[in-house]
């Protein structure tokens, strides 16, 4: 069987020694293809799991979409042939069809994309097409957000469905709802002198369209990482407070950046009574931090930061809000992919980055600027597992479909679920950045 490997590779650091810094996979299985991890007809579906790649121990709730065992002839296929059919199936489907791509999917997929970008510009994306057909090579929450903002007659189709997000499933309605109750007990409901409500649900982009339709129905909102300060001001024109969710990082980090001191920003661990907080200390509370993480993100550290500056002193070092606080202070900026692009992008001939970010975008974006010197911060390459598992294969595969008039793997919200989610991205969509 032909498997693709990952093809990995960034401009290697030089060491304090001048000799080059050592670079691996994180893990040795991501040389297979992605379908070494989905069902095989006639058996009983595997236990879902993400790994291998940024954490093994990343595991997806039983609800996770299992994505069956596609045609043998697009796994045995080479890439060369497949890359062959999918530029054959888009031009076909010509304007019936638009390709989006998130930064951090794989070049080979990438190629195919007609817009690649960050995950606000991909929902915006998304509001603006007329296309039948909106092919999404990113992640499942994207995919949702996706289908929230386009018409009913339009199809978003997620080439493995098996592309989740390890971040968005730390956090689901029954525990938010549970937590949203204990919540209540401490706060009661009332709003303050001022108008502002004891508590404003805020969820991340990263998150279920379930989570989106709880931040709909209970004065919430939506944020992404390019929107995140703005998107905590507007919920502290209404609220005293903030319940940020799933990602610890983004919230920390945004609040940090905007004054909320540390001792104000507690941490909610789901599994624990009150989030393992006494009431007392939640009383003072402004932004509530779900214990939620990216496992690419939370792998980048400070000792990585001194050992970039430590190779050159003049590097630039840009990191992803989703790293821990440690990481963004030691980082001399931070934003979303959108930002981190944008700075590469306008950097002057010769400068130096170390980037904490998923690999893919770091190693296109040395590739696309030869005249800056780009690395990765982290020598070991994690990529985004999630986004691994859209290979070309997937792709070939939902395409030829489309150009047989067959619809794959659509991922549809439900109506009931759809309308409240489509309040909390209408108001964020609303909040200038
Ligand atoms: P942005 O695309 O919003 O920067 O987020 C990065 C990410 O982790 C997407 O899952
Ligand atoms: Fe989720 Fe992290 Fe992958 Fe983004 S990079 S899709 S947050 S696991």
């Amino acid at each position: 069987m032909t498997t693709t490997p990952l093809q990995i590779g960034t401009r290697p650091r030089r060491a304090p020694d001048g000799a080059p810094a050592t670079s691996g996979l994180c893990d040795p299985a991501l040389a297979d293809g992605p379908w070494a991890m989905d069902a095989v007809p006639g058996q009983a579906p595997p236990a879902p799991v993400y790994g291998p790649g940024s954490s093994n121990a990343d595991v997806a709730p039983p609800s996770t979409p299992v994505q069956q065992r596609i045609p043998e002839e697009y796994r045995r296929a080479p890439v060369a042939e497949l890359e062959e059919r999918i530029a054959a199936a888009k031009a076909e489907l010509g304007e019936r069809l638009v390709v989006l791509g998130h930064y951090y999917q794989r070049d080979e997929v990438v190629q195919f994309a007609d817009f690649v970008g960050d995950s606000y510009q991909l929902a915006q994306q998304a509001t603006t097409t007329s296309a039948d057909h909106v092919v999404f090579c990113g992640v499942h929450f994207m995919a949702e957000t996706a289908d929230l903002l386009t018409s009913p007659e339009q199809s978003v189709v997620l080439p493995n469905l098996a592309a989740g997000c390890s971040m968005a499933d730390m956090a689901d309605l029954d525990s938010v709802t549970a937590c949203w109750e204990q919540l209540e007990a401490v706060y009661g409901t009332e709003p303050d002198a001022e108008g502002r409500v004891p508590v404003v649900p805020v969820t991340y982009m990263n998150s279920s369209a379930a989570l989106k339709a709880f931040c709909g129905d209970h004065g919430g909102i939506v944020c992404t990482s390019s929107n995140a300060a703005a998107v905590l001001a507007w919920a502290f024109e209404r609220g005293r407070r903030v319940l940020f969710f799933p990602d610890q990082h983004l919230g920390r980090n945004t609040g940090s950046a905007m004054g909320v001191p540390l001792e104000q920003m507690p941490l909610w661990d789901p599994r624990k009574p009150l989030g393992g907080n006494e009431a007392e200390a939640l009383l003072d509370a402004r932004v509530l931090l779900w214990r939620g993480w990216c496992s690419v993100h939370q792998r980048f550290t400070t000792a990585q930061v001194d050992a970039a500056r430590a190779a050159d002193p003049a590097v630039r070092v840009v990191v992803h809000p989703e790293c821990p606080k440690e990481v963004v202070d030691a980082a001399d900026e931070a934003g979303s992919t959108q930002h981190i692009e944008r700075v590469v992008r306008e950097a002057a001939p010769g400068t130096s980055f170390a980037i904490g970010t998923e690999i893919n975008m770091v190693r296109r974006l040395a590739a696309q600027h030869p005249d800056l010197t780009i690395a990765c911060l982290d020598p070991v390459i994690c990529p985004c597992s999630t986004m691994y598992r859209i290979h070309p294969g997937y792709l070939a595969w939902v395409l030829e479909a489309l150009v047989r008039g067959e619809v794959l793997n659509r991922v549809q919200v439900d109506d009931a679920v759809a309308a409240s989610a489509r309040v909390a991205l209408q108001r964020m969509l609303e909040v200038r950045p």
